[in-house]
């Protein structure tokens, strides 16, 4: 299955996935808390890359309360969760694919968490040149999301996905720390850094565009 279709195989897991999603994503807020923690103290326009419903917003907000976000995500039952927010009004939504959609420019920082381990290495290159060039210069992307703990671990999910033959089952395909960190120096951003969260399979990576 070629990504466009993987992707909208994606939209239609989410949108069956409304009704209990924050129910079960609430239990590891933290790992959705920290991306406002991370980022930088003058942070006003910020791009969140699969916001879904909006969990990681609620503390975003709390802390830059005049932040002005830009959402991309492919739900539209995800983002029409996330449009009963009391925040909604500072928040702009755009429904579509990550590899279909313009990021637009001159965000201070692009956000994301757990929305980005269903991509293959080359897909991530060509992701993460992207975030790269809608951040201002000095601009921050801060992804806290799953991760492979091993090697064997990403090639195994990798071949299960390329042989998934009906189609049918959801699989995740995290990338190593090492090979994220790896792409996001290919696609030229500096200062990249991993942290341990609250999830043994989580890691909070940073990375700064620097010209
Ligand atoms: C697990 S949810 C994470 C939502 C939110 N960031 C959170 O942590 O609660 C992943 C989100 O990414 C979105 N998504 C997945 N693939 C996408 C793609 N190719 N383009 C745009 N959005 C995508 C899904 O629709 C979903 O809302």
């Amino acid at each position: 299955m070629n990504l466009y279709d993987r992707n909208q195989k994606q939209r239609d897991f989410f949108n069956e996935k409304i009704d209990t999603y924050d129910q079960v994503h609430e239990t590891f807020m933290g790992t959705k808390k920290m991306i406002a923690e991370n980022l930088d103290e003058d942070t006003n326009k910020v791009l969140d890359l699969g916001a879904g419903t909006g969990l990681e917003l609620i503390h975003l907000f709390e802390i830059y309360p005049n932040a002005s976000v830009t959402v991309i995500d492919i739900s539209e039952k995800m983002l029409n969760e996330l449009s009963k927010r009391n925040f909604a009004d500072r928040v702009t939504t755009i429904c579509g694919d990550f590899f279909e959609i313009n990021f637009g420019n001159n965000y201070d920082a692009v956000i994301s968490t757990s929305a980005l381990h269903h991509f293959k290495p080359e897909e991530k290159i060509i992701l993460y040149k992207k975030v790269f060039d809608c951040l201002k210069n000095n601009g921050l992307f801060v992804n806290c999301d799953k991760i492979s703990l091993s090697q064997e671990e990403q090639n195994r999910s990798i071949y299960e996905l390329e042989n998934n033959i009906d189609n049918y089952k959801h699989i995740d395909t995290p990338l190593t720390v090492e090979n994220e960190m790896s792409i996001l120096g290919q696609v030229g951003f500096n200062d990249i850094s991993s942290s341990e969260v609250e999830k043994s399979n989580y890691r909070l990576i940073k990375a700064r565009k620097k010209k």
